[in-house]
């Protein structure tokens, strides 16, 4: 039986970055991962291997679409699917392995197995029990599916099972029109696919500024995928070979059906709390099934915490990785805070989509005077050469001190881009800070000033 300072139960972003912080901090830090690998969700079946198709598959898109017209001139090449499949598991493997490594140099145990917590201060693993004094629950998340849907990770598959089909589907229908089901159906459309999303609201990325989320689904559309809204999704029948989707059209109640080879359902995820023994423990829970918390990441129990996923707030690596790291300083003595009012979401299709800070909407609801800053990439010269000139940069600042209180960005690097206005946002800047802040030229990074600049005077370029 080892004794530690930390254990943190889950490898994946908010566990190892809180494992590596805490270790930085001179605290003795083991973590429980059960997977072969570390990285959890993000690096193994999630962020990273997503990344490596959607770039794979940008490319093969740039070669079809756009190349003649840059004069590239040749046969069009053909997709090798498990090439492609092979280096997308070689992306994986360089970054778990470069969790591995970093874990060493940073003298974090890896303490291989599933962990369950049978008593406080304790952490069994295997047949070993070991004893902390914090323990912290980083488990993640897993894809949450529908009444009616069987997952077979074959025909009806999560994000997981879409990142490792057999082959290519003639026709895939995708169920939640959310950053899961845009980006992997991206990537079969740009293959080829005959992709259909079915969406229960009436517009896509719930949450999302509305008029950047208009604009996603007419280019989305041009791209070839296709959109059924307003469609509460009944069940899959599995067939022999493919599925058949059941749906509601919510304006008239009237069923209808849609026949797939393949079936994403990407309808949200839910905490992963299970087999640890928190119930036993007394450990509260909210009431959609995340582990209760205060602001200090404290459960209800003395010395057990909770990061990511297993918590409150946007399921998103980097909050999970936020928040590891301000708890492990809080573990440390030391006052660890994240500002929930500036985490960025980015959607990594083509255009990339990302957003911080109040949406439009919200400020409206809120009864909040503001003013808009729009720019658009047609005025771009670099967007413009990249083919990308269809998006715009969006920029929310208070009406009467012109601070910065949102950013919402459809067009070439937008998850790039918009750190530069989180940045202001931490320094609680005005729209007229980045306006007088000087922009290389050419670089997409102008439209950004131009937004700002056109909550002032006026844009130049508009
Ligand atoms: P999501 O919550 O983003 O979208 C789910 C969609 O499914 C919603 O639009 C919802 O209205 C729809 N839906 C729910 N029930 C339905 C029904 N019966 N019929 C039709 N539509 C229905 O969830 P998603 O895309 O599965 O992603 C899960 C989590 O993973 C999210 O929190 C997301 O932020 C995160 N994630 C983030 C990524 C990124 O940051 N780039 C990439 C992938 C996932």
């Amino acid at each position: 039986m080892a004794e530690f300072d930390v254990i943190i139960i889950g490898g994946g972003p908010g566990g190892y970055v809180c494992a590596i912080r805490c270790a930085q901090l001179g605290l003795k830090t083991a973590v429980v991962e059960g997977r072969d690998t570390l990285g959890g969700t993000c690096l193994n079946v999630g962020c990273i291997p997503s990344k490596a198709l959607l770039n794979a598959t940008h490319h093969l898109h740039e070669v079809h679409e756009n190349f003649e017209k840059m004069g590239i001139m040749g046969a069009n090449p053909t997709v090798d699917w498990a090439k492609m499949l092979g280096y997308k598991d070689d992306v994986i493997a360089q970054n778990t392995k470069g969790i591995e490594f970093l874990f060493k140099k940073n003298k974090v145990t890896w303490l291989k197995g599933w962990g369950s917590i049978p008593a406080a201060g304790q952490v069994k693993v295997g047949d070993e029990t070991h004893s902390a004094k914090q323990i912290v629950i980083a488990t993640g998340s897993e894809s949450s599916s529908l009444p009616g849907v069987t997952v077979d990770e074959e025909t009806v598959v999560t994000s997981t099972g879409a990142l490792t089909l057999k082959s290519i589907p003639k026709k895939l229908a995708v169920i939640g029109a959310g950053v899961i089901g845009l980006e992997m159906g991206s990537v079969y459309a740009r293959l080829g696919a005959e992709v259909t999303v079915i969406e229960y609201l009436d517009a896509i990325t719930p949450g999302m500024d509305a008029e950047v989320a208009k604009t996603f689904q007419r280019i989305l559309t041009k791209q070839g995928l296709k959109f059924i809204l307003g469609a509460a999704v009944q069940g899959v029948d599995k067939g022999k070979k493919g599925a058949t989707v059941r749906y509601k059209l919510r304006k008239d109640d009237s069923d209808a059906t849609l026949d797939a080879d393949t079936v994403l359902v990407a309808t949200g995820r839910r905490p992963y709390t299970a087999g640890l023994g928190l119930e036993a423990l007394g450990v509260e829970f909210l009431p959609r099934g995340q582990v209760k918390t205060d602001a200090h990441f404290a459960t209800n129990i003395p010395g057990l915490y909770a990061i990511g996923d297993a918590i409150t707030g946007p399921m998103l690596a980097h909050k999970a990785e936020d928040e590891g790291m301000a708890l492990a300083e809080i573990l440390a003595g030391k006052a660890g805070h994240v500002n929930y009012g500036v985490i960025p979401g980015v959607i990594y299709t083509t255009p990339e989509v990302a957003t911080v800070g109040k949406t439009e909407e919200q400020l409206k609801e809120e009864g909040r005077a503001y003013k808009v800053g729009k720019f658009s990439f047609m005025g771009n010269g670099r967007a413009k050469a990249v083919f990308q000139g269809e998006g715009f940069v969006k920029l929310l600042a208070d009406k009467a001190t012109d601070r910065i209180l949102g950013a919402h960005i459809i067009g070439p690097m937008a998850g790039d881009l918009i750190h530069e206005v989180c940045v202001a946002m931490e320094f609680g800047a005005s729209a007229q800070d980045l306006a007088l802040t000087c922009h290389a030229h050419p670089t997409y990074s102008e439209a950004v000033r131009e937004a700002a600049l056109a909550c002032g005077d006026g844009a130049i370029h508009a």
